[in-house]
């Protein structure tokens, strides 16, 4: 890189979304800091981090907002599908509900996003071997009828969460 370059190439707005207890902030904590937390501290509105990764010799800086899954925080979330580059839906394969409830969290980002904003799911926890539900060839019917990016996911053990988000940002790019 030249030495009075810019900081970053690109800088991409990306927000995480989906049920209370599916992950979100543990996917977020894996990606950036290489952190996992076992007790569950559920967001109270949003949180916020910053990431660089570089991209095809690119620098992209991303401000990545983890929402609260919880319903009363619903209109302070909202608010923040505005302006977003891209917005990863996040559901937990051991919770059958959690996965029902993505064609919501879709049309909350029908109603409040960008038609521009590139789409992701993720199915998290697939660690848990023995408690899963959700069948991937399930979840990636749904994500091709959505046309959207699948990718499974554990931000326990690191499975593929560098993977998802580099979906992701390939599609920003
Ligand atoms: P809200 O903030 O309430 O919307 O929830 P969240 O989606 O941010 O969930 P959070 O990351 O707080 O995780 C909820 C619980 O699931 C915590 O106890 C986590 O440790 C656990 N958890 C998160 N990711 C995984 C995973 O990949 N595998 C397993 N086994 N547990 C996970
Ligand atoms: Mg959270």
């Amino acid at each position: 890189r030249m030495p009075h370059a810019p900081e970053s190439d690109y800088m991409f707005k990306v927000l995480l979304i989906g049920d209370s207890g599916v992950g979100k902030s543990n996917l977020l904590l894996r990606y950036a800091d290489d952190f996992y937390k076992p007790d569950f501290e559920s967001t109270i509105g949003v949180d916020f981090k910053v990431c660089t990764r570089t991209i095809d010799g690119k620098v992209a800086k991303m401000y990545l907002w983890d929402t609260a899954g919880q319903e009363r925080f619903r209109t302070i979330t909202n608010s923040y599908y505005r302006g977003s580059h891209g917005i990863i839906v996040v559901y937990d394969v051991t919770d059958r509900e959690s996965f029902s409830r993505v064609r919501m969290w879709m049309q909350e980002i029908a109603k409040y996003a960008s038609p521009s904003t590139q789409k992701m799911l993720v199915g998290n926890k697939v660690d848990l071997v023995s408690k899963r539900v959700v069948a991937t060839d399930e979840a990636q019917m749904m994500a091709e009828e959505l046309q959207v990016h699948f990718l499974e996911t554990s931000a326990r053990n690191s499975h593929n969460v560098e993977g998802a988000f580099e979906v992701l940002l390939r599609d920003m790019v």
